[in-house]
């Protein structure tokens, strides 16, 4: 609500973006028809929110003509959320005022200090327009959506207008132990120009260990995941970007999830390079960092790298992913920095698609045998068996 306007051209961008794309192809043929729905949704829940249409509960139950008065609360079970339990507390944020909270960040900031509770946040259907920040003295918080495509927390910042990438997100979580689930985070700063300075614009910053996120979204184009720091696990995500989208020095597990190129269409022909999947910044030896990417898929427009090396010691694995040919045959970079070549850790496994032929590779791309495949191929890489909770 405090961006007014800003939604409507951008969701149409997306959906244009979306419908031009028909080649995409990924393990959920539903994909456009969930982008186009996606705007729909946003849109009609914007809408209305200019008309003052929240009433008392139980109003119309005495007078009146219950067609004229609609009160949109209606849908809310009276018990809830319900009550805390000793393991967990449900806080309930609802953009329309139909329960306790009406932001986010209302809701995180009601969360008890070191809580050894989990609290979930129950968010639901919308979008809310705001900054959010789980800061580190509020670990095991949930943020549960009720949809990738109908709950999203957007903002606009980018590097230029708070000081830096890093504090572009839309949604920055320090906190350990922090869930997401069937949300999406959106970063809706314009689409930076070729050669802009400060248009990076993070959706979402994860900088604290042991966070898990199942069946998420993630809209941006330069810089949309800062995968930062920590072990991290993504499962059954949308993740789309233009340049370096997923980034940082995490330590993630990305299973089942589908990478989006937003990046330009190529045309045939055509060399130049216009983006890239990854930026790992793994800097040194002593890092136990990396990404794995295990069943995923890669698609959308554009010419891309699956990654540059953004420090030295920067550590990517593809495993089982289908690549659409957007993949240049070279695969990757090493940020014009020859000597990174000796100490970057790319490789592929069995992976499938016109963007997999690793023929024409860069020599220090690994074509990884089973051996050396096995430590990125499942949630052991995460450490999951001592922290990850299963999906409920
Ligand atoms: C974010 O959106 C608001 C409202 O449209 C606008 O005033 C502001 O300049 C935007 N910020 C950026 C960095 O684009
Ligand atoms: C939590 O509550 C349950 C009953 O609801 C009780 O059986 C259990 O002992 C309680 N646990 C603790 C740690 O208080
Ligand atoms: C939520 O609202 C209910 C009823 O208005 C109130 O009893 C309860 O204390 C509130 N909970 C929180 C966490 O604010
Ligand atoms: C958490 O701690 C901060 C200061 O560190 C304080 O400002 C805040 O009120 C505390 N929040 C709660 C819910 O206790
Ligand atoms: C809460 O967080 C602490 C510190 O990160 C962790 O030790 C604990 O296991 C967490 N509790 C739950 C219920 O997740
Ligand atoms: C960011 O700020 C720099 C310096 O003020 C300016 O040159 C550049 O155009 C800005 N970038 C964007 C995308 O606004
Ligand atoms: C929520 O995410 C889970 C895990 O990816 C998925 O199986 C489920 O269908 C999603 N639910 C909704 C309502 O989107
Ligand atoms: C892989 O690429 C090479 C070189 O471009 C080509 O000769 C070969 O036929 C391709 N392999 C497949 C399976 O497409
Ligand atoms: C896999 O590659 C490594 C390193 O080149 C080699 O030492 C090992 O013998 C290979 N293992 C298999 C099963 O081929
Ligand atoms: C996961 O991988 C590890 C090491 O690569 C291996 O030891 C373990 O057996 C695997 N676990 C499963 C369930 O496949
Ligand atoms: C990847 O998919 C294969 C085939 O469906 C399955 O056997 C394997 O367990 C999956 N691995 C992961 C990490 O999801």
């Amino acid at each position: 609500m405090s961006l007014p306007g800003t939604p409507f051209s951008i969701f149409v961008a997306l959906l244009a973006a979306a419908t031009a794309c028909t080649h995409f192809m990924t393990p959920n043929p539903l994909f456009v028809r969930n982008l186009i729905d996606f705007s729909l949704t946003f849109s009609s829940s914007v809408i209305p929110s200019t008309i003052p249409y929240k009433l008392e509960r139980s109003h119309h139950n005495h007078h009146h003509d219950k067609k004229t008065i609609q009160n949109i609360c209606d849908d809310f079970a009276p018990d809830f959320p319900p009550p805390d339990t000793n393991t967990t507390s449900i806080l309930c944020v609802d953009r329309n005022g139909c329960c306790n909270f009406t932001t986010v960040q209302s809701a995180v900031d009601a969360v008890g200090n070191f809580s050894a509770k989990r609290t979930t946040v129950w968010i639901n259907s919308g979008i809310y327009f705001e900054k959010v920040i789980v800061p580190k003295t509020k670990p095991n918080i949930t943020f549960q959506g009720q949809g990738y495509a109908s709950t999203a927390i957007v903002w606009n910042d980018t590097a230029n207008s708070s000081h830096g990438t890093f504090y572009s997100g839309s949604v920055q979580v320090f906190a350990t132990n922090f869930i997401a689930k069937n949300i999406s985070f959106m970063n809706v700063a314009p689409i930076p120009l070729p050669g802009d300075v400060g248009a990076q614009a993070v959706a979402i910053r994860v900088a604290g260990d042991q966070a898990a996120f199942w069946g998420c979204g993630f809209f941006g184009f330069q810089d949309t995941l800062h995968d930062d720091r920590g072990r991290h696990y993504f499962k059954d995500c949308y993740i789309q970007g233009s340049i370096d989208f997923i980034f940082g020095n995490g330590k993630s597990f990305y299973e089942n999830c589908q990478l989006n190129s937003m990046a330009n269409p190529v045309p045939a022909g055509v060399k130049s390079i216009n983006g890239a999947v990854t930026a790992n910044g793994r800097a040194s030896m002593d890092e136990n960092s990396g990404f794995a990417f295990v069943n995923c898929s890669l698609g959308g427009t554009g010419r891309i790298w699956l990654g540059r090396a953004w420090r030295p010691f920067s550590r990517v694995v593809f495993a089982y992913t289908f690549m659409s040919d957007i993949v240049a045959p070279e695969g990757w970079n090493d940020f014009n920095d020859p000597m990174r070549d000796q100490t970057i850790f790319y490789g592929e496994y069995m992976c499938t698609g016109g963007g997999a032929n690793t023929t024409m590779r860069l020599p220090y791309v690994q074509r990884l045998n089973d051996t050396q495949a096995s430590p990125y191929l499942n949630m052991s890489f995460i450490d999951a068996d001592q922290w990850l909770q299963p999906y409920t």
